[in-house]
Formats: C-alpha cells, structure tokens, sequence
C-alpha cells in the first residue's frame, strides 16, 4: 500500500550516471519503478539541493509513466536529496492535488507517507485554527503541516519528525525533505515498513529492499516507532523520544535482476516460470547430512513445541489458502488440530489462544497490516507465533518467535503465484518437521516424504511447459462473465485460489466451492454451457475421493456445465466427462496442490490477457495491504 522512497547523496561523489547531480531523481525514479507494484492511483518525487530555496517537486495521478512524462516536459533541477512516492488511495481519490509529495513551509519543506492518520480531522482543525489553509484531502498534507509546525519549534528536521511522530495516531511511514538542509532525509516509522540501504558516500530508505537493490544489498532492518536520518556518510536512528537506537543489518540475498521481467510479457508471466525455483529453493538447506530437518531461525524451544495442542494458521487471501493446505497435511502428518482463519477476522473475535497454541502467520510480504494485528494479539495472549514469510527485512518476521522464510525471491506481479507454491512449500516442511520432532513419523517416512517434496521442482515445471493448451482455452473463453471452481480436501483450497484469480486479473466473477458443498446449494447456478473448474484428487489416493469428484462432475455436466478438468497423468475414469482436460504429473495427494493450480494461474493470465488486461497491476488493488 503506497511505495516510499528515499535518497541523500554528496551530488558529486558518486559516478552513478551522466551527471551525478542527476543521481537522486534517477534512484527515486527508478525505485518507485521496483515499487509500482504497492500502489498505482498517482505518483510523484520531491528533490532538493544546495543553493535551492524551495523544494522542487513534480506529481502526477495514474501510473508512474504520467510522472515520468510530466518530469520529461518540465525537467526538475540538480539535487542531493530526494523522496518520491507511489500511491494507493485512502484519504481523498486519485488526483493530481492528492498525489505526495505534499508541501508545507512555503514549499521548503516535502511529505510522503504510508498508511493511514487516524486522527488527522482533529489535528487538521488544530492546524486550521492556527492559519493553515489545506489544498488536499489527505491526512498526509496534515501531517506536513503538522511537520512544518514543529520544524518552526525546533528548527531540526529529526525533532520536528519525532515531535510530529508523537502526535499521530493510526499507522505511518513517513520521509520528509527540507530545502535548509539539502543533504538530509528524514523518515518516522510506526506500524508502517521502512528499511535503509546502505551505499558508499549516499544512502537510500525504501518501503521494502527493492526500492534500492540495483544499488546495494546492504540493509538495515528499522524497528517500530523509531526516527531514522540519512545523509551521504551516515545513518542515525532513534526512538520517538529522541533516545539512540539501532536497527539490525541484513544482505539482501537476491539481485536486482531477480526483480526484472528476464523477457517474459509481465511479471506474472515470469513469477510462473519462476515456480519451480521457488519450490527447490524454499527446500533447500533443510536437512542436516544425517537427513533431519532443520529450521533457520527457530527461537521456539523444541520442548514448548512438543506441548503445542493446537495450531492455528492465520493470513489474507491467497496466503490464507497455502494455509488451507497446511491445515491438511499437518493435521494428517502430526495429529495436531489446525484452524484456518482470515488474519482480519481473528483479530477480532476474541480466539481461544494459549501458551500451548502455535500461531503461523503466512505472509509474502511480510507487511500485511491484518495479519501483523493478528501476530501482536496471538502473541499478547501467550501463543508462540512462527512465521512464514518471504520478504527479508519485513515486520511480521521481526515480531515473531520464528521465522521459516521462503525462497521465492521478489514477487512484483500484484497475483500471488510463485509466493503461493513457496508457503505450501514451506508448510509442508514445517508439518514433517512438527511430525519428525513429536515423533509422529519415523524418521525413514519423514525422509521419504521429503524426497517426494524435493521432486516437485521438477513436476511443476512439466505443468509450465503444458501451459499452452491452458493458454489456448483461456482466449476461447474471453466472453465468460461466470466461473465456477470446485474442488475435495487439497483441492478445495486450490480451487479458491484459482476463484481468486479469475476474479483479481480478469474482473471476472468467480467462485470456489467444496464439491461436496455442491449438492446443498451452488448446483443452482449451473446452467448451460456455465464453465467449472474441477480439481480431481489422484485416482491412487485414498477415501475414494476420487469417485467422489468424479460423480460431482457428472452431476454438473448432466445440467449442462463445461467441465475444465485438472486431473493426474493416466486417469482415464475421469477423460470422458471432461470438455477440456488439462494433465498434470502423478503425485502424492497432499501434495497435489502444487501442481493443480498452476494450469489456474496460467488460465486466469491468459484470459486477462486476451481481453487487454493489465495483469501485473490489477484495478484497485495493491500488492501489500499495509491498512486495516
Ligand atoms: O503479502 P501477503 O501474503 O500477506 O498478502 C496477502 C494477500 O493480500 C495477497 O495474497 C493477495 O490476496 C494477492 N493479491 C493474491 O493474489
């Protein structure tokens, strides 16, 4: 939700580019290019520099190409400094007027922010009271009055942010440039991400470590409610009284060319082809030469983890269906009772959660305002919380116990895909760890599962090279206004999120159904010709949910439905009440879901598409929701 970043730099130490003055427009254009993906409603950057009075700025609403060609038209002077944003709506509609940068102190002084000021309308009468006239309807243009306010008092740009800090309710990352001190940057943090590059002779703040990738991997991770202070030569945190503190420093363990297109149409496109990366890298590094498996970073005591009776996994969309097939493979794995729920509405229910509860939080981003609500409150009620999560340097991670990280890499493409398989990874290996450690599998079945988890790599690249046929069908399908996608056990889970994103990319409507559920309702909306999905079980599997499927098939193709049909290699009781089939490679059941929703992802990017659809940058949506 919004991108932040930020930069200080001496002008002339660093041969960054033609003209090194040029530098911080440079970095603060192209880090918002890396973090376009937290929001596109408008975007805008502010610059100053030596001799300058005012802060020189340029925004523009819609996506970040309107600031680029408006800069273009009227380019912006040389500076040392600079922060530039990238919006996604609260406060006031996507304008040109409510795009940030937001200006006060006679234009001396700039603002951006993420988040949301809860108690901006008292402090904008407070302000109005005191002369100031507001030209937005944001919260953000209060809190650069509120700014310029305190800056007047202290005549210290760091006091007046912390000062101002202290006054704000609600959730903020806020960085803020003054034209009297053209070398400085200076950012407040509270329940909002921002993390510090650190380079040779200039520094960087950014929302998230793609805002400065390309031109450092060295990272200092802030905490909650500190004020950080860039220079060229320096970097100074501290808390919102003023007292030092520290972040911790980490590498960035990808490149910048990671978060690159590598020649694919989106990103998206290219986050599928990255997948079955994404699985060998989630595995890689879990086992010890004897075969056991390790976890990085677990600071739970092994003997509170034997005691844990109940699991309880809480994430947003698609994250919260990795965490319905957690819920299947732990329970059945470890004999632990597992709940799902929806981080937002955990939260608030007042959950039954104990020192014997073990919260996983799953999260790419790590940022996720819903699911961090939840970690805080699952923590306060004594649950030990381990997180899943892909991004380094993220909140989530740093206010949990543990932290199992998956390896995706970056996920720019507003869809989650290549994230999804790398969670379901990562759950599947914590429920054999949970199994191998309570003593729930020997450690012969524990290694053998893991096997079969480590040749899934190469299966979900068979269902990517099948992904033509997928492609095919889609564009035949670009008049469909309704879609159905049922699903059993696993295939329940994958069946919403393949729902999911017909709905996101494609704007179509689209819905997810346990099969079974069918018959007690949903069957009504099947009439002629009506598409559903069905995700068949492995024939091999036991209960007989296959048969089960396969008559839920019958059942809908009887009142007309079109049947797209995902099933094993070789299953030939299901080929004849399949309009489309789309073949994916035998696995064990529990891990099907790795297979089956790819030919989903692909189907609904195709059909978005076709019908000349932005697929990486969705309407209304943003990558990381960092609001309530
Ligand atoms: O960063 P997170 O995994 O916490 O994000 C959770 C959801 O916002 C995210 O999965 C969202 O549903 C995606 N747009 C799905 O494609």
């Amino acid at each position: 939700m919004c991108g932040i970043v930020g930069y200080a730099g001496t002008g002339t130490a660093v041969a960054g580019g033609p003209d090194a003055s040029e530098r911080p427009l440079e970095v603060a254009l192209a880090g918002l290019k890396r973090l376009e993906y937290r929001g596109y409603d408008s975007a805008g950057v502010a610059l100053v520099g030596p001799g300058r009075p005012e802060a020189a700025f340029a925004k523009k609403s819609g996506k970040l190409d309107n600031l680029v060609a408006e800069i273009a038209a009227h380019p912006l002077p040389a500076a040392t400094a600079a922060i530039g944003h990238t919006r996604w709506a609260t406060h006031g509609g996507p304008t040109d007027t409510n795009a940030h940068p937001h200006l006060a102190d006679g234009d001396r002084l700039a603002v951006i922010h993420n988040g949301i000021i809860e108690n901006y309308s008292e402090l904008r009468d407070s302000l109005t009271t005191d002369g100031v006239t507001f030209l937005s309807d944001t919260d953000t243009e209060v809190a650069a009055q509120l700014l310029a306010r305190e800056y007047r008092a202290a005549g210290d740009l760091a006091t007046a942010m912390a000062a101002t800090a202290r006054q704000l309710t609600g959730t903020f990352t806020l960085l803020a440039v003054h034209a009297d001190d053209p070398q400085t940057v200076v950012g407040a943090r509270h329940d909002s991400p921002l993390v510090v590059g650190l380079g040779a002779g200039e520094n960087f703040l950014g929302s998230d470590v793609a805002a400065f990738v390309e031109h450092t991997k060295e990272a200092l991770e802030l905490g909650q409610d500190q004020i950080v202070t860039i220079t060229p030569d320096a970097v100074t945190v501290t808390d919102f009284d003023g007292a030092p503190a520290e972040g911790k420093r980490f590498t960035v363990d990808w490149d910048a060319a990671a978060a690159e297109k590598g020649g694919f149409d989106s990103f998206m496109d290219k986050e599928i082809h990255d997948q079955p990366h994404a699985v060998a890298d989630t595995l890689l590094g879990r086992t010890d030469s004897s075969g056991r498996i390790i976890l990085d970073d677990l600071r739970i005591d092994e003997s509170v983890l034997r005691s844990v009776n109940k699991i309880i996994v809480i994430a947003c969309g698609t994250a919260a269906y990795a965490g319905h097939v957690a819920k299947y493979a732990i329970e059945h794995w470890c004999r632990i009772p597992v709940e799902v729920e929806l981080a937002h509405e955990f939260r608030y229910r007042d959950p039954i959660v104990d020192e014997r509860t073990l919260v996983v939080a799953i999260s790419q981003s790590g940022e996720t305002m819903d699911t961090l609500m939840a970690v805080r409150h699952a923590r306060e009620q004594g649950a030990k919380v381990l997180a899943i999560v892909n991004t380094n340097g993220s909140t989530i991670p740093r206010e949990s116990d543990a932290v199992l990280y998956t390896h995706a890499g970056p996920e720019i493409a507003v869809a989650s895909t290549k994230a999804f398989l790398a969670q379901i990874t990562a759950a599947y290996i914590l429920g054999l760890y949970l199994a191998q450690l309570r003593g729930n599998k020997f450690p012969d079945e524990v290694a053998q599962l893991f096997d079969e988890l480590r040749d899934m790599s190469r299966k979900v690249q068979t269902v990517i090279e099948r992904g033509e046929y997928v492609r095919a069908t889609a564009r035949s399908m670009q008049a469909a206004d309704k879609v159905l996608f049922l699903g059993r056990h696993v295939g329940y889970p994958v069946a919403m999120e393949g729902a999911l994103k017909l709905k996101e990319l494609a704007y179509i409507h689209a819905e997810g159904f346990a099969a079974g559920e069918l018959k007690h309702g949903p069957i009504a909306l099947i009439d002629e010709g009506q598409p559903v999905f069905v995700v068949v079980p492995s024939p091999r599997g036991r209960d007989q949910l296959h048969s089960k499927v396969v008559s839920n098939i019958q059942e809908i193709r009887a009142r007309g439905a079109r049947t797209l049909v995902i099933a094993e290699d070789g299953d030939d009781a299901v080929r004849q009440y399949a309009d489309e089939i789309f073949w994916i490679p035998q696995a064990p059941s529990l891990l099907q879901p790795l297979l089956a929703v790819v030919p989903l992802q692909i189907f609904a990017m195709a059909l978005a598409g076709a019908k000349g659809l932005d697929v990486d940058q969705p309407r209304n949506l943003a990558k990381s929701v960092t609001v309530e």
